[in-house]
């Protein structure tokens, strides 16, 4: 009678695998039945002691037993693997560097917007804005432009259709500049108000290094009563020292804009060379960021305040003139390609 039944040993060991439910308890059975110190080892160690007829038999029997036992124990394996909650802690190894979420940042544009008018609303203004689509009105006539000035020509604006000259006013164009900002408010606000109006402006321009058919403009206005150019001339100090440092030397050139009288355009002193002339300011050691001035009467008097009521001040500046002049870039094309090698310096 042979020592071993393998049909009963079979029949338990399937039972025990099979009910198995967890990885653990199933590497014991492996043990138990395929270890080293385990049942068919046992039956192998035996075989020496067994007669010449039972010999082949036992052996068939226990090889037979082993790779049916071994491949179910991989199925069950499988198994388990899938479904076990287990998977995780032998899946999941956290000595590796983790996959890093790419950030984003704001565009340098909106970077230089954001510190621009952050630094005026600490000087007491509030940041506003208006429409890209304008009036004639509103762009060009309400700011005292004449009719003929060359900036009104459909070669220096966008017009939405042609120009029709019995509509004149209310002809429909995208606005080249953000000084018809200036015009709404003051229709919808009673002084004292100060302003800051950040956006895009329009004009035809060939692309090239320095210019661009889109670019953004940073304007200002403060209307109260009794305000002096020195007002302007303190406001615009204060403003260029918080943002190109203290030691700013700043200078008023006399200039003409329609909207404003006296106009003025504002340099600073080259904070490169301070002041003593390199390539950065071509040799000039001055650098102009603005344009500016105190609202000419017939501003007030288009938007229909009352006679000699108000005074007020208005400037505006380039944006990406000023994100050139910060960080010396020299090609405006740069802010809108969205290569986003040079975007991530900023
Ligand atoms: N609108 C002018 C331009 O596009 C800039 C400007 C100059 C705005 C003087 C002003 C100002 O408010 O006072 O060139």
């Amino acid at each position: 009678m042979m020592r071993w039944d393998f049909d009963k040993i079979t029949q338990e060991a399937i039972k025990e695998i099979t009910a198995c439910d967890d990885l653990k308890n199933l590497e014991a059975l492996r043990v138990k039945f395929l270890g080293r110190k385990g049942l068919l080892t046992e039956v192998y160690s035996s075989l020496p002691t067994l007669s010449a007829e039972e010999k082949p038999l036992v052996g068939k029997n226990a090889n037979n037993f082993r790779n049916k036992i071994t491949s179910l124990l991989d199925e069950r394996r499988i198994l388990l693997e899938n479904t076990s909650t287990d998977i995780v802690a032998e899946t999941l190894d956290v000595s590796l560097p983790g996959i890093a979420a790419p950030v984003g940042r704001e565009h340098i544009l909106s970077q230089i917007i954001e510190e621009i008018c952050s630094t005026f609303e600490n000087l007491g203004f509030v940041v506003q804005d208006g429409p890209e689509i304008e009036t004639e009105f509103n762009n060009f006539t309400a700011l005292n432009i004449p009719a003929d000035h060359p900036s009104r020509d459909s070669f220096d604006t966008f017009y939405l259709e042609t120009p029709d000259p019995e509509q004149k006013d209310r002809n429909l164009l995208l606005r080249s500049q953000t000084s018809p900002v200036q015009i709404r408010l003051m229709k919808q606000f009673k002084p004292p108000f100060a302003v800051v109006i950040p956006g895009k402006v329009y004009r035809p321009d060939a692309v090239d290094a320095s210019h661009s058919f889109v670019f953004h403009q940073i304007e200002g206005l403060l209307v109260d009563e009794d305000i002096k150019f020195s007002d302007l001339k303190g406001l615009l100090t204060a403003f260029c020292q918080r943002l190109f440092g203290e030691k700013t030397r700043m200078r008023f050139r006399p200039h003409y804009f329609p909207f404003t009288e006296p106009s003025a355009e504002v340099d600073i002193s080259c904070y490169i060379c301070d002041g003593k002339g390199c390539s950065v300011c071509g040799r000039k050691g001055w650098l102009e960021i603005m344009g500016c001035g105190m609202v000419n009467p017939k501003v007030f008097e288009a938007v229909k305040y009352p006679k000699g009521k108000y005074t007020g001040l208005a400037f505006g500046m380039g944006v990406e003139r000023m994100a050139m002049l910060k960080y010396g870039i020299n090609d405006i094309r740069l802010f809108f390609e969205n290569d986003v090698r040079f975007l991530k310096q900023f």
